[in-house]
């Protein structure tokens, strides 16, 4: 048998799996990619088939496991994933009761208002580093318990697990051995403690979760569990697990604090490394944690914006404006400005710094010569004007003053939007040569816990950038531009005077 020495990423997002083998270098040997069905059976409502993130997970696993020459070489496995979102299963069959509900779905948001009625905030804050809506898991598994016949009573007697999609992964992966988490997807369920680090039993009582349904919490790189042999041909060690953005974190190689990262997949979150104590914001930012590797905790400060690559997704899908997302790189290049054309892209609310889940979506500024390349110029400065807005919040919470942000992620290929993101931030905007950092940041982490790297300082070596952005804009200009930008936005909140 040859050396171990290869990795297995499973990169599980919103609307796509990715799987990818890894080298030592950090270089990619094989990928394989499966879009799945998004269902939405009401307004608002987003919900996941968990068979289809299951077929999708083998499939892609074994897809990029055959290409890279079988599974000999693989050291471990690492599983990311997109966060909040929930699924319940019998522990006995293994079935799911219910579909996953995403971390977009908005069904719960008239609890979430109640809860914060009742002055429950203050306390979700202090113990979680979060806020209430309905972007975070408790309150949809708190609907699951109360809507599907039976579960409630069932969950009570232990017969159900509840899991983020890492947990769910595992469990699977395993053959119903191990009901595990990592500590970055505990920590965005609104039940676990980020200070003590533990399951909060009064957050318990107040969400209405019994405890027997939780799955046990383990650091981000260590020995989750093993394969069930029949799946890969032998056990593989899962040796890795962290929330999607924790994981690019890790990929970008963000180790020190000040460092931060932005992700632009379906949702844009950036994340700032605040070291070993939890920042607290004044302007709704998450404090978050962002890894926790041999027991030390790195925290970081989040902000999250639910749309960013579905926006241009919805230019796709739903206006038919392009038939590829990379076309809105020459349409924005095209036009010498956006005419006054803004687009704020509240398709399922606002998330930070508004935390508005009643806002929509909006276009405004348009005159009879505004073409498609102006609404697609609008979506991808929208991005911008979002990121600019979470960078400064961090900025004023203390988070620290940063004076790059690395980038990854789908929309990060677009050149256009990345020199927009730079002159509009003011600082240096770094891309990697692989913007597939999300799942290197799950690679790494199983890497580190089998040996195939020795520390943070051995994965740092391996960031390679590609592309760097520097501001050019002139600051009139940039001014104008961002004062149009709050205006569009302003337009489109509910919860604010
Ligand atoms: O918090 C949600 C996030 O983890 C989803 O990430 O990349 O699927 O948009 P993504």
């Amino acid at each position: 048998m040859s050396a171990q020495d290869y990795v297995l990423a499973i990169d599980q997002g919103t609307t796509s799996t990715r799987s990818i083998v890894f080298d030592r270098h950090a270089h990619e040997i094989s990928r394989a990619r499966q879009e799945f069905a998004q269902h939405y059976p009401n307004a608002g409502w987003v919900e996941h088939c968990p068979e289809d993130i299951w077929n999708d997970v083998v499939t892609t696993s074994k897809a990029a496991l055959e290409q890279a020459g079988g599974a000999d070489r693989i050291a471990g496995i690492g599983i990311t994933n997109q966060r909040e979102t929930i699924v319940v299963w019998d522990r006995v069959t293994g079935k799911p009761v219910h579909r996953a509900i995403v971390w977009q779905d908005r069904r719960t948001a008239a609890t979430c208002q109640k809860l914060k009625e009742e002055g429950a905030e203050a306390l979700v804050r202090e113990r979680t580093g979060l806020l209430i809506d309905p972007y975070f898991s408790a309150t949809k598994l708190a609907w699951i318990l109360d809507n599907v016949s039976g579960a409630r009573g069932r969950a009570e007697k232990g017969e159900l697990a509840f899991g983020t999609i890492d947990s769910f992964i595992l469990w699977r992966l395993t053959g119903g051995k191990v009901h595990a988490t990592d500590i970055t997807n505990a920590a965005r369920t609104l039940l676990f403690n980020i200070h003590t680090q533990q399951w909060d039993p009064e957050l318990l009582r107040l969400f209405n979760i019994p405890a027997a349904l939780l799955p046990e919490v383990k650091d981000n790189s260590t020995l989750f569990g093993e394969t069930d042999p029949s799946l890969y041909g032998r056990a593989i060690p899962i040796a890795g697990m962290a929330g999607d953005q924790q994981a690019a974190v890790v990929g970008q190689a963000c180790f020190t604090p000040g460092m931060a990262k932005a992700t632009y997949g379906t949702g844009c979150f950036v994340l700032l490394n605040t070291g070993e104590k939890p920042v607290v914001s004044k302007h709704r930012m998450l404090t978050t944690i962002a890894y926790r590797i041999g027991g030390k905790t790195t925290y970081a400060l989040e902000g999250s914006i639910f749309v960013a690559g579905a926006a241009i997704k919805w230019l796709r899908d739903g206006l038919h404006l392009i038939t590829h997302a990379s076309q809105t790189d020459d349409m924005a290049t095209r036009i010498p400005h956006s005419h006054g054309v803004y687009m704020v892209p509240g398709f399922v609310g606002l998330g930070a710094p508004h935390w508005d889940p009643d806002a929509r979506g909006l276009i405004c500024g348009l005159t009879l010569d505004a073409t498609a390349a102006h609404i697609a110029r609008a979506a991808l400065e929208s991005v911008a004007y979002q990121t600019l807005d979470l960078v400064t919040a961090m900025m004023q919470d203390g988070g620290g003053t940063t004076d790059a942000l690395r980038v990854d992620g789908g929309m990060s290929a677009n050149d256009w939007f990345c020199q927009f993101l730079a002159d509009m931030l003011q600082v240096k905007v770094e891309r990697p040569q692989n913007v597939e950092t999300t799942a290197l940041g799950a690679g790494f982490l199983a890497g580190l816990a089998t040996g195939v790297w020795e520390n943070e300082a051995t994965l740092a070596s391996e960031w390679k950038r590609g592309e760097l952005f520097e501001p050019s804009m002139n600051n009139e200009q940039r001014r104008t531009m961002i004062a149009g930008w709050h205006q569009a936005v302003k337009r489109t909140l509910t919860n604010q005077s």
